[in-house]
C-alpha cells in the first residue's frame, strides 16, 4: 500500500518524542497550579465569532489563517487557532466578569492555516494559562514569572523575555496618529502589507517580520513614549513587580503581538538558534481585554502560551521521529501450549497491578521464536508458562541479561518480579 503522509503542517508523535511531549505537559501540570491555575478543556471547534470577537477581525489569524466552514445546520464553525477566546467563552459562561479572579491552564491543539516552515505548523500544540478578571501590574508579573519559572523547570537555558506595553484603547488614539505620521514619510521602503496598514491597522505594521520594514520600525519612536502617564505608570509597577519576582526582562520599545485584544502589557520568549529561523517567539503573551458575544462589559485578563513544537526545537530534540520498531516491556510471558493462556493472561494481569510493563505472548510458537520476541522487546524477565508448570503450580523465570533460569513456586512469582526488576 502507498504510504499515506500526513497533510502539510501537521505531524505524527511517535515515541521517542511523544514522551518528550509529556514532560512538557506533566510539567505545566505540576508548576501553573503552584501559581492558583487549574486546569480547563474547551473544545477544540468554536462558533466562529467566538474568534472574529475574541481576537479581532484584523488580525492576520482572522483574516487569513482560521480553518472555518459552515456545518449541515448552516452555523460558521472554527477549529481554534489558539486558546484565550474559547477559555474567555467558557469563563464568561459561568457568569465570571471583571472584578473576579479565576485562573485556568490549558493545552492542546491550536490550527492555522499558515504556510509551513521550520517551526510554523498547521496544527500545533501550545500550553497556556489566563487570569482573568482582574486588572493588577501583580498579576502580570506574577504571570510573567510564572512563565520563566516554566522554562527553568524544563531546562530551557538560554532565551529571551521580551517586555513592552500597549497602552490601553484610549491612549491608542492619539498614538495611532502619532505613528501614522511618522511612517507615513517612509511608507514607499515597507511591503504591501505595511503600506495596507498605515490607514486601516498601525498596530498591525509594528508587528511586521520583513526585514527591510524591521529595519524602519526600529528606528520608529517607542510606543511607551506615546502612552498616557497612567499606562507608563502601569508598566513601571509591572517592571518593579518583576524585579521583586527576580525576573529581568528586555524592554522591546516595538513589540505589540499579533493579537487585537492586548492591552498595556505585552511579553514574548524568543529564542537565538538557526533551527527556529524567523519563528523564534516560543511563548507570548500579555494583557488584554475581550468582549464576546452577549457579554455585557468588555472582560480583562491577563495570560500566555506556550508553543509546544517550538520549545522541543528549541530544546535541541527536534529530529524527525520514526516509529520504533518493537514494543518495549520489563517482562515477557511465554506460553508452550494454547491451554497456559488464561493462566498467562491472570498472571499478567498481577504484573501490571505493580505497575511493570508486561508482554504476553498471543500464540503458541516455539520456544526460540519466542525468545527472540522477549530479547527484541528487551524484556529483563521471561516468565514461561507450560502445563507441567501449571498443574505443580510453578513458573519457570528465565533472568534474560543473566542467561539463567529458575524454577519458582507461581504465589512468589509477581513478589520475585517485582523484586528483580527494582
Ligand atoms: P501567539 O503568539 O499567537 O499567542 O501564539 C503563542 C505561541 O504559539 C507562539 O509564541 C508560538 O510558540 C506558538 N505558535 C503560534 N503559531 C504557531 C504555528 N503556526 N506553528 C507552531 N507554533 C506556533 C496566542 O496564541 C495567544 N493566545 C497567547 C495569549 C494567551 N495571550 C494572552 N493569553
Amino acid at each position: 500500500m502507498a504510504a499515506i503522509e500526513p497533510i502539510p503542517g501537521t505531524s505524527d508523535i511517535w515515541e521517542p518524542e511523544a514522551t518528550r511531549w509529556v514532560f512538557l505537559e506533566d510539567t505545566a501540570r505540576k508548576t501553573f497550579p503552584l501559581y492558583g491555575y487549574s486546569e480547563l478543556r474547551t473544545p477544540i471547534i468554536e462558533r466562529t465569532d467566538v474568534f472574529v470577537r475574541g481576537i479581532g477581525g484584523d488580525t492576520e489569524v482572522v483574516q487569513k489563517e482560521m480553518y472555518s466552514f459552515q456545518d449541515r445546520g448552516g452555523r460558521s464553525l472554527t477549529l481554534r487557532p489558539e486558546g484565550t477566546a474559547g477559555v474567555m467563552r467558557a469563563i464568561a459562561s459561568l457568569g465570571i466578569g471583571p472584578g473576579d479572579d479565576k485562573r485556568v491552564f490549558y493545552m492542546g491543539p491550536m490550527f492555522r492555516g499558515e504556510r509551513p516552515a521550520a517551526g510554523r505548523k498547521r496544527q500545533f500544540h501550545q500550553a497556556g494559562v489566563e487570569a482573568v478578571g482582574k486588572i493588577s501590574p501583580v498579576l502580570d508579573a506574577e504571570c510573567i514569572a510564572m512563565l520563566c519559572h516554566y522554562l527553568n523547570e524544563i531546562g530551557l537555558s538560554s532565551h529571551r523575555l521580551l517586555v513592552n506595553s500597549r497602552g490601553t484603547r484610549e491612549d491608542r488614539q492619539e498614538a495611532t496618529q502619532t505613528l501614522r505620521d511618522w511612517f507615513k514619510t517612509r511608507i514607499d521602503q515597507m511591503c504591501e502589507d505595511c503600506r495596507r496598514r498605515l490607514d486601516t491597522n498601525i498596530w498591525r505594521l509594528l508587528d511586521c517580520k520583513v526585514e527591510e520594514c524591521r529595519e524602519i520600525i526600529d528606528q520608529a519612536p517607542p510606543v511607551m513614549d506615546l502612552l498616557s502617564g497612567e499606562s507608563r505608570n502601569f508598566f513601571q509597577q509591572t517592571l518593579e513587580c518583576l524585579q521583586a519576582s527576580g525576573v529581568n526582562p528586555e524592554i522591546a520599545p516595538h513589540l505589540v503581538r499579533g493579537l487585537d485584544y492586548y492591552q498595556h502589557t505585552v511579553f514574548e520568549v524568543v529564542i537565538d538558534s538557526d533551527n527556529l529561523g524567523a519563528q523564534n517567539a516560543v511563548a507570548g503573551g500579555g494583557r488584554y481585554e475581550i468582549e464576546l458575544p452577549g457579554s455585557r462589559k468588555p472582560i480583562p485578563g491577563v495570560g500566555f502560551a506556550l508553543g509546544l513544537e517550538r520549545l522541543l526545537m528549541a530544546l535541541g530534540q527536534d529530529q524527525p521521529t520514526s516509529p520504533s520498531d518493537s514494543i518495549k516491556a520489563d517482562i515477557f510471558v511465554a506460553i508452550l501450549s494454547k491451554a497456559c493462556i488464561s493462566s498467562a493472561l491472570e498472571l499478567c494481569a498481577q504484573l501490571r497491578q505493580r505497575n511493570l510493563r508486561v508482554l504476553c505472548e498471543n500464540e503458541v510458537r516455539s520456544m526460540k521464536a519466542q525468545m527472540r520476541t522477549a530479547n527484541k522487546c528487551e524484556a529483563k524477565l521471561a516468565i514461561i508458562i507450560g502445563e507441567d508448570e501449571m498443574n505443580e503450580n510453578r513458573v519457570t523465570v528465565k533472568h534474560m541479561r543473566e542467561s539463567r533460569q529458575e524454577t519458582i513456586p507461581r504465589r512468589e512469582i509477581v513478589d520475585t518480579a517485582v523484586e528483580a526488576l527494582m
